[in-house]
């Protein structure tokens, strides 16, 4: 199948009250990948965290921590409604909180855990904060929280390793129309490799972060 009919046959399928949520943890790709697909789909993207903060969807907010609690029930309604005028692509690391009767796929992006460190790192982030997230991916953090929340046939796992982001936009443009399929069961840990190189990278920000922050 060509791209444009592939293409095409997404915009058949999916009309409204349908949505394609992009997960994963922080430094995957998200917001890359959920762009080039509104691009290419013409269909809305919303950044959960973004939407939450700017209509006021939190519960708790502490601007100097830069840090809040949303309101999932009130993002719930937000998506519901929103996706009742038009496809949406939803950008976040907890996107199966979208109901499930609306959530056409949810595509979990992986990357190999020692990298991830590395991007994270160079992005600037504290070496708490860039551990705690690669713990989470390490440990398959976003697709266990998806699996609680839907049906194992509707997330479908992308390891984006060493693929360029055009390589993993076509990836799901594919399973979405149906063209490639669904796959789960990416498992960092059953490499040894990658646990020793992920554990001494640890290590390393063990020593460049202040202990228990
Ligand atoms: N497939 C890819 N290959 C290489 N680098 C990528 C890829 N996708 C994204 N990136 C880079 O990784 C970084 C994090 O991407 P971003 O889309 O912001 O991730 P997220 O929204 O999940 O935090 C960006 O610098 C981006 O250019
Ligand atoms: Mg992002």
């Amino acid at each position: 199948m060509r791209a444009d009919e592939v293409v095409q046959r997404l915009k058949e399928i999916c009309r409204r009250d349908c949505v394609v949520v992009v997960s994963g943890v922080p430094g995957t790709g998200k917001s890359t990948i959920a762009a080039r697909l509104s691009e290419i789909l013409g269909w809305e993207k919303v950044d959960l965290s973004e939407a939450s903060l700017k209509h006021g969807l939190v519960l708790e907010e502490d601007k100097e921590r830069s840090t809040y609690v949303i309101d999932e029930d009130a993002v719930r309604t937000w998506v519901r409604r929103k996706a009742s005028e038009g496809p949406l692509i939803v950008d976040s690391h907890y996107g199966e909180i979208v109901d499930d009767d609306i959530l056409m796929k949810l595509f979990v992006l992986r990357l190999r855990p020692d990298i991830l460190l590395e991007r994270l790192l160079k992005r600037g982030w504290h070496p708490h904060k860039v551990a705690e997230n690669v713990e989470a991916e390490l440990l398959g953090v976003c697709t266990a929280n998806a699996l609680e929340e839907h049906p194992r046939e509707k997330i479908c796992e992308v390891n984006t390793t060493g693929k360029t982001s055009d390589e993993v936009t076509e990836e799901i443009l594919m399973t979405l129309a149906g063209e490639r399929g669904c796959f789960l069961g990416i498992d960092w840990l059953s490499d040894p490799g990658i646990v020793e190189s992920v554990l001494s990278s640890l290590a390393r920000l063990d020593d460049l972060g202040e202990p228990n922050e």
